[in-house]
């Protein structure tokens, strides 16, 4: 079984539910929008739910009504004509704070009372805290005014899912700010009622306040779809099936045009005006060639001070499900071979490019020699096919790192130009734990993974790169460019592995099933804290070493389990997908292993990690001394993918974990969509930004993930030659540090980050979307001395 597995893990409940309140004026258009185009249907919506959720029970209400909550404070005159400036979401400044504030609205009995309920960031070392199953993690803090004082009346907070039951207590709530605790849901709801007494199980007394989760505001977009393109105005489930049906059966057959479409991964539903689309460029695609030969698997090189490395980038031919596919290798690999050294080594790389476009060769993270980083146009020109360059590649830092071509990055990435670099700290004491892995994460999109098919990379833009929205997301998982990872460890034993993610755009949430797992590292450097996590989130060139532990034999899965969203329906769903396999064997020898003495479920101080950060320490509190902003201006897309991203902007998933939007992204071209890096100080975007530095530098810059762009989402954020901490994130201070080269940036996010300059040159800062970085999102800056 190598095909990777996909199950959907949740029931995709429509949620025709209507929200409440309107705290965003863009709500308000898109509300007017929808009773414009579909009125009576949301009104009939409105009603249910406002029937369902704001009728009290008669009797509760009666029995409450005696006991006289009901009333108006007296002071609250005044309060009701400005309290939009205390407990309203409209009130609270920050980028996209509206993506993480629940209006509270009262019931009619109840209106003096009011409030707001702030989704706010739970510790994670990771750029976005979700559950094992993917669902976004928040920490809700109530605040509220406005509740009746009554002796005998509690209010009580209410967890309540988008299809209305399960219902949790959140606890007591008062006026002033209630810590409700932890939750992760998709969409839900919180009802505050009036109890009369605190340890109710279920809700009894009527109700006070009520409110949605902001990401309830998304709605299906058939409202959208219904009007003002008649064409889709009988689109029903029959047809939406129909043109899923559609895009399936054309997967992966070129056509006359030379595109195949896309393969679709998922069952959702697609408005058939997409499927008309085509990318504005040629296509290209790697022709087959048996004559290539079959890549042969990475290598393990261990290199010492001084050695060379000859490396060539060329055609190689990988087997996968015995179908034959065109890709790139170094060295004939698959991955690139694996460069182990030690700090305060250089190596010497000769490389030859024997593919037939020009390329080149950045060594990811790497806090080497400025002429060396490997960026065609900034400090080096492209080597032409044929040709050769001498990179001298300097490893101050220990850590795990790679390196990739630098230039049409949606091309060369994609079909496998990478390798891993792992480099041992100095003066490395004994080891603490048993075994160690390094593994690749990818994933490929690949034509015709029905059976009989003869598989091909889907064509690229020749000119320019497509899948300029969302960056390409694949359909076949590699973990070091296999399809179905296998490893053999022993039971008790603790393992390191050296995590990267070294897909184009897709964001990993790893399950380790079965296992304990314990964040030891990341990109730079160690954690000062290890910490236990459920599963680990990975953006696109981000590393994690993190350290596990099986307790039990047996064959485990490693998956990886997210939320995708179906943005027509705008439903979540889980989907699952494995990997790999752990074959877990039972331990073979009674002696005790050096995992024995770790305790891989608790947070554990790094002293050595810890001292390596103090130089900065005493910087964290400085001023901001640069601002960039991350955005998108779109021009000349579509009109069905503009109108379909114009009804999205409503509400922003912190991350676009799926390609769930497959034929209007795969469309999309760096012709039509410009990612952008702003300096909102001197209004210089892209490669216009010149920011200078001196070696010794130490700055705070401030990044801004627009939450009002035309289509906002993650950016993984990666500079070059230099390392930095992250040092809080929407408000919430990160109080684990570790050195970081890339930095995930969730939709609408605030991210302050202490930016050590230590190298001297002509650096790259950009988004490490592969198509996000092909469609203009990158500056450089220099640092001098
Ligand atoms: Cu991994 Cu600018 O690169
Ligand atoms: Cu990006």
């Amino acid at each position: 079984m190598s095909k990777a597995r996909t199950e959907y893990t949740g029931a995709k409940h429509s949620t025709r539910s209507t929200t409440f309140t309107a705290p965003h004026t863009r709500i308000a258009r898109f509300a007017c929008f929808a009773v414009c185009v579909s009125g009576r249907r949301l009104f009939a919506i409105s009603l249910l739910v406002s029937v369902l959720l704001a009728a009290p029970r008669a009797g509760a209400q009666q029995a409450t009504g005696e006991r006289n909550v009901v009333g108006v404070n007296p002071t609250d005159a005044n309060h009701a004509v400005d309290w939009r400036d205390d407990v309203s979401c409209d009130a609270l400044d920050g980028e996209g704070s509206d993506l993480r504030c629940l209006q509270l609205v009262p019931t009619v009995a109840f209106e003096a009372a009011r409030g707001r309920i702030l989704l706010e960031r739970p510790d994670s070392p990771f750029g976005v805290a979700v559950a094992r199953d993917g669902k976004p993690r928040h920490e809700l803090r109530a605040e509220v005014d406005g509740l009746p004082a009554s002796r005998d009346t509690f209010f009580v907070a209410w967890l309540v899912t988008e299809v209305l039951e399960p219902v949790r207590s959140l606890g007591v709530i008062r006026n002033g700010v209630t810590e409700l605790g932890e939750v992760s849901l998709n969409k839900f709801r919180v009802l505050i009622t009036a109890e009369a007494d605190t340890s109710v199980i279920e809700r009894e007394g009527p109700l006070v306040l009520r409110g949605s989760s902001p990401s309830s505001r998304l709605q299906g977009h058939d409202f959208a779809f219904a009007s003002p393109l008649s064409a889709y105005s009988a689109r029903s489930g029959a047809a939406a099936r129909d043109s899923d049906a559609r895009a399936h059966d054309h997967a992966g057959v070129i056509g006359a045009d030379g595109w195949a479409m896309p393969p679709v991964r998922f069952d959702i539903v697609m408005p058939p005006g997409e499927m008309d689309l085509r990318p504005d460029v040629e296509p290209w695609s790697f022709d087959f060639d048996e004559d290539v030969p079959l890549a042969r698997p990475q290598s393990w090189l261990r290199m010492s001070d001084g050695d060379t490395l000859r490396l060539s980038a060329q055609p190689i031919r990988r087997r996968f499900q015995s179908r034959d596919v065109m890709m790139f290798g170094f060295n004939g690999e698959y991955p690139g071979p694996l460069i182990e050294v030690a700090q305060g080594t250089t190596v010497i790389v000769n490389f030859r490019n024997l593919l037939p476009m020009p390329t080149a060769v950045h060594w990811h993270g790497i806090r080497l020699d400025n002429r060396f980083d490997g960026v065609p146009g900034v400090t080096q020109d492209p080597v032409e096919p044929g040709g050769e360059f001498v990179y001298e590649v300097y490893f101050p830092d220990a850590g795990i790192y790679w390196y990739h071509p630098h230039h049409r990055e949606d091309v060369f990435q994609e079909l496998g130009l990478y390798g891993n670099l792992l480099v041992r700290p100095e003066g490395a004491v004994g080891a603490d734990f048993d075994r160690e892995e390094v593994l690749l994460l990818d994933d490929i999109l690949l034509t015709g993974l029905a059976e009989g098919d003869a598989g091909a990379a889907v064509p690229f833009g020749l000119e320019r790169a497509n899948y300029a929205l969302m960056g390409r997301f694949g359909n076949l998982f590699l973990v070091n460019g296999e399809a179905h990872h296998r490893m053999e460890v022993d039971q008790r034993e603790v393992i390191r592995l050296y995590l990267t993610n070294v897909s184009n755009t897709r964001t990993f949430n790893l399950v380790f099933e079965g296992a304990e797992v314990q964040v030891v590292g990341s990109d730079v450097g160690m954690f000062e804290w290890r910490v236990p996590v459920e599963s680990v989130v990975i953006a696109p060139a981000e590393r994690y070493v993190v350290d596990i532990r099986y307790t039990e034999p047996g064959e485990f899965a490693m998956t990886n389990a997210v939320q995708a969203l179906d943005h027509i329906s705008a439903t979540y769903f889980g989907a699952v997908d494995t990997l790999g396999t752990v074959a877990v064997g039972a331990s073979t020898t009674a002696e005790v292993g050096v995992g024995d003495s770790r305790d891989l479920t608790r947070r554990v101080r790094n002293e050595s990690a810890a001292r390596d950060l103090d130089a900065i320490r005493a910087q964290a509190d400085r001023q901001v001394d640069h601002r960039l902003e991350l955005t998108l201006r779109a021009t000349d897309l579509p009109p069905v993918t503009e109108q379909l991203m114009r009804a999205d902007r409503m509400y922003f998933s912190p991350v676009e974990w799926e390609g769930t939007m497959p034929m209007m992204n795969w469309a999309s071209t760096s012709g039509q969509v410009a990612w952008i890096l702003r300096d909102p100080d001197t209004g210089k975007e892209n490669m216009a930004m010149d920011w200078r530095f001196s070696v010794g530098d130490v700055v705070k810059l401030r990044v801004v993930n627009d939450r009002d762009a035309f289509h906002a989402m993650q950016h993984p954020l990666h500079i070059h030659g230099q390392r930095f901490v992250v040092l809080e994130q929407d408000g919430r201070r990160n109080e684990n540090w570790v050195w970081k080269d890339t930095v995930l940036l969730p939709a609408g996010s605030t991210t302050d980050l202490l930016l050590e300059l230590s190298n001297p040159g002509v650096w790259m800062v950009h988004c490490h979307i592969a198509e996000h970085l092909e469609s203009g999102m990158k500056a450089i800056f220099e640092v001098t001395g």
